[in-house]
């Protein structure tokens, strides 16, 4: 099957409660790079399993084995999305808690002297937990962002790389400028050097999960509560890498994989409802593409996320882009970025732009997104922020147009 199929949005929008529910009717969803609405498959799965199978997982009686089974299909179901092995997958609350963990994880493998690179592009999430490990001793060396469109230079990377640098932590596209950055190319880059690479893809994975290892990431972050799921986080740490890293669960749990970077209870509920997002996933391959043998359903399915979506970025992009009073963030092309779009208005508040969004019925985000760093380099101020309207595929044309529309008059002084 070599040609993309046309996304059906109907059958789409008929796998989201969201959009029957009578209290969002009317209302248009542009925030989704903050939290995508759930598929019914997810909230489905999550009910029963509170309903059903809410006790102690991996017991003997039948609910327990059967909600310890809920949670490893989870596993199996997303690693298969993804292209890795089961025990290459590991949840967490949230991809915060995750990097948090995980830098914990990886200190002990690091002496006074040794570097990592951090990014100004990065979500906090994916820059903090490392910047604080500069108090062991650890040095800290910045790749730095253009000032004017918020891209990372990939050649400005190898002066940075030094005989001491251990990890490299970056995003796969920043939830502001939303560029897409040659991760491959990149961490392949890192792994010649024997350096760690570290790949938030929050923003990214929401527009089709990529295929881990064909990133060459060592360890690749995102949040299923923006991915149609549950509010949790999802960390593919290469199976070689994660026997390195220091134990952080409990001590007599330390030979199991699965345990050593949770050191809370996971979520049970929350990780059993996740395969509930390969279940959508299939049910849009095999509505897409009845015939096709479910070997490469996870290319299908990723290929027409973005076909769906990049179309529909074309004109809000250039609209923005035309505007005097208006300063895009990130390129204007749609074909090399996420269909997440921030801009700062000129002569409005953005918290003002949103609020008149609001009142016409379209939902979109403003603030600083927790992307400080980066908004600081860009000389934005981090206070007032920017206005981002973010999109995913079950986003129609319509809607889109409509949201160029409430953009042009909200946007008047
Ligand atoms: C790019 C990016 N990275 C990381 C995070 C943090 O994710 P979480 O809320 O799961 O901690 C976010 C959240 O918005 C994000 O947009």
């Amino acid at each position: 099957m070599n040609t993309t199929a046309t996304l059906d949005r109907a059958f789409v929008r008929a796998q989201f409660p969201a959009f029957s529910e009578p209290s969002l009717s009317g209302q248009a969803f542009f925030e989704n790079a903050g939290g995508s609405y759930a598929c019914g498959r997810v909230i489905e799965r999550l009910g029963e399993y509170y309903r059903r199978l809410k006790v102690q997982p991996y017991y003997a009686f039948s609910a327990s084995r059967e909600a310890g089974e809920w949670m490893d299909h989870s596993r199996a179901r997303l690693a298969e999305y993804l292209g890795v092995a089961s025990e290459e997958v590991h949840f967490g609350p949230s991809t915060s808690q995750n990097t948090y963990v995980l830098a914990q994880a990886v200190r002990p493998l690091l002496a006074p002297g040794d570097e990592l690179i951090v990014t100004n592009q990065d979500h906090e999430a994916n820059s903090g937990a490392w910047r604080r490990l500069a108090a062991a001793g650890i040095g800290v060396r910045e790749w730095r962002v253009d000032a004017e469109s918020g891209t990372l230079d990939p050649r400005a990377l190898e002066p940075l790389i030094g005989r001491r640098t251990r990890l490299l932590a970056f995003p796969h596209a920043s939830n502001i400028v939303a560029h897409e950055n040659p991760v491959a190319q990149i961490c392949e880059q890192a792994r010649a050097a024997g350096i760690i690479s570290v790949v938030d893809g929050v923003s990214w994975a929401p527009h089709g999960l990529p295929d881990i290892p064909s990133l060459h990431a060592d360890v690749y972050l995102f949040s299923l509560y923006k991915t149609y799921g549950p509010h949790q986080g999802l960390m593919v740490v290469r199976r070689s890498l994660i026997e390195r890293l220091a134990n952080e669960g409990h001590y007599f749990n330390a030979h199991s994989v699965l345990k050593r970077l949770v050191p809370a209870g996971p979520d049970h509920a929350q990780i059993a409802a996740a395969s509930g997002i390969a279940e959508y996933f299939d049910a849009l391959d095999a509505h897409h593409y009845p015939d096709a043998a479910r070997a490469g359903r996870a290319a299908r399915v990723r290929a027409l996320l973005r076909a769906a979506e990049t179309p529909l970025l074309a004109p809000l992009l250039e609209f923005l882009h035309r505007r005097p009073d208006v300063r895009l963030l990130g390129p204007a092309d749609p074909r090399v970025r996420a269909a997440t779009v921030a801009f700062v208005p000129q002569r409005l508040a953005p918290g003002e732009v949103g609020r008149r969004l609001a009142e016409r019925g379209f939902m979109a985000g403003y603030g600083n997104f927790y992307a400080v760093r980066l908004l600081e380099a860009l000389g934005v101020d981090p206070e007032r922020g920017a206005v981002r309207a973010s999109f995913v595929h079950y986003t129609t044309a319509a809607e889109v147009i409509g949201l160029i529309e409430a953009l042009d008059a909200a946007l008047m002084p």
